[in-house]
């Protein structure tokens, strides 16, 4: 870390003083960006972009060079794990992703194992040095997988859902089915992070896009409690550095202090939650990542400058927090949009720092 030109967004994931609050954007490498749907036209689809170390790290540079974001994703996708556990993944136009072998009996079921990340996914750690070395310093990188209740729906499903109806019944009448996909799953996505780490990412997130979807009950038993097994297992420490753990529930707003229990050093915030509520029930404990609606780029600037200043405000003086949308950006976002919030947080949030 010492060798980090900037190194806010990790200072701010340990609630240490930074002078002013660090900003990324989930989906920061995108749709939305025309260099980036150049590069996805050479590399001639969404896998052969993921799946070249080359193109990865070109796209996941592309945001960099347009704006200054305090952190870089990894150019991937979460569903990459269940792809090297054989399931087959595939892009179908306009439909999004898909599984050619989807989860649908006991038998598929039972013969699940734990990929030997090493080589199935050698292209994505691979992916990591070169970034790494692309970066050579300037922010820090953040590795990332789905979390497994996420990635069970899309094992279970095929491919996204309305209703999420397949998994949800097998939750109700086949739970010790679930529980053995979510146990493999699980034990598979700690090798993973903790292979990107070792490659050298120095934050990790956890996108859990679908535990909103489940009860109340159902979210600790078949989201939450992976998801808290997956942080005891991390790499907590690499390069004499620590590094921080992000976990994002979409729409996990009501269990904000369940999450903050587990052991992560950050939650993610949806736009639907209060971010100075969130931080007096769980910000003595942990940073908070959000949580501008990504809808508010489709305003004018000035409109989108208003709105940073109210998620600031809201948030109020001191570290702790990373400036980040409620959820990905979308592919039909004017980029220089994104411009106009990038400064925005830069420019309003110093008032919220205290000057070292
Ligand atoms: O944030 C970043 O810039 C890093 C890259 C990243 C992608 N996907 C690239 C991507 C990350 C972190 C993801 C995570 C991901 N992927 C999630 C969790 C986060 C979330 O959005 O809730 C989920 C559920 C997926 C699964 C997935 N992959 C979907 C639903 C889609 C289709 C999206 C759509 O709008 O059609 C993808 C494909 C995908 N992953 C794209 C990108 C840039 C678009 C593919 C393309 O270029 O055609």
């Amino acid at each position: 870390m010492a060798s980090l030109k900037n190194d806010t967004f990790l200072r701010a994931l340990q609630r240490q003083p930074t002078p002013y609050t660090p900003v990324w954007i989930m989906r920061q490498a995108g749709r939305y960006l025309p260099e980036y749907n150049a590069t996805r036209k050479r590399a001639g689809s969404f896998l052969g972009l993921a799946k070249n170390p080359n193109y990865a790290t070109e796209v996941t540079l592309q945001p960099l060079a347009r704006f200054p974001l305090d952190a870089a994703i990894l150019f991937s996708d979460i569903l990459t794990v269940p792809d090297a556990m054989g399931l087959g993944l595939y892009f179908a136009e306009g439909e999004g992703p898909k599984f050619e072998r989807p989860l649908r009996d006991e038998a598929a079921i039972k013969k699940l194992t734990v990929p030997d990340v090493g080589t199935t996914l050698r292209y994505v750690t691979d992916a990591v040095s070169q970034i790494r070395r692309a970066l050579d310093g300037t922010v820090p990188l953040i590795g990332f997988s789905g979390s497994p209740y996420t990635l069970a729906c899309y094992m279970i499903e095929g491919g996204g859902s309305a209703d999420f109806r397949r998994i949800k019944t097998m939750l109700y009448e086949r739970p010790d089915l679930l529980h053995h996909i979510l146990d493999i799953t699980a034990q598979s996505v700690i090798a993973y992070l903790n292979a990107q780490i070792q490659a050298g990412v120095q934050a990790v997130m956890i996108f859990d896009t679908w535990g909103g979807s489940l009860s109340a009950a159902a979210y600790q038993e078949f989201s939450l409690a992976y998801l808290k097994r997956i942080i005891a297992g991390l790499t907590r420490e690499h390069d004499g550095s620590r590094v921080p753990s992000i976990v994002f529930t979409k729409g996990g707003g009501l269990w904000l202090e369940d999450i903050a229990a587990i052991g992560c050093d950050a939650v993610g915030l949806d736009w639907t939650c209060d971010i100075g509520a969130a931080r007096a029930r769980i910000g003595a404990t942990v940073a908070l990542q959000g949580n501008l609606d990504p809808i508010t780029l489709f305003a004018q600037p000035a409109a989108i400058r208003a709105q940073v200043g109210q998620v600031l405000a809201s948030y109020g003086h001191g570290s702790g927090h990373v400036f980040n949308l409620g959820h990905g950006v979308s592919q039909f976002t004017n980029p220089d949009h994104v411009a106009a919030l990038v400064d925005a947080v830069h420019d309003l949030s110093h008032a919220y720092h205290t000057p070292t």
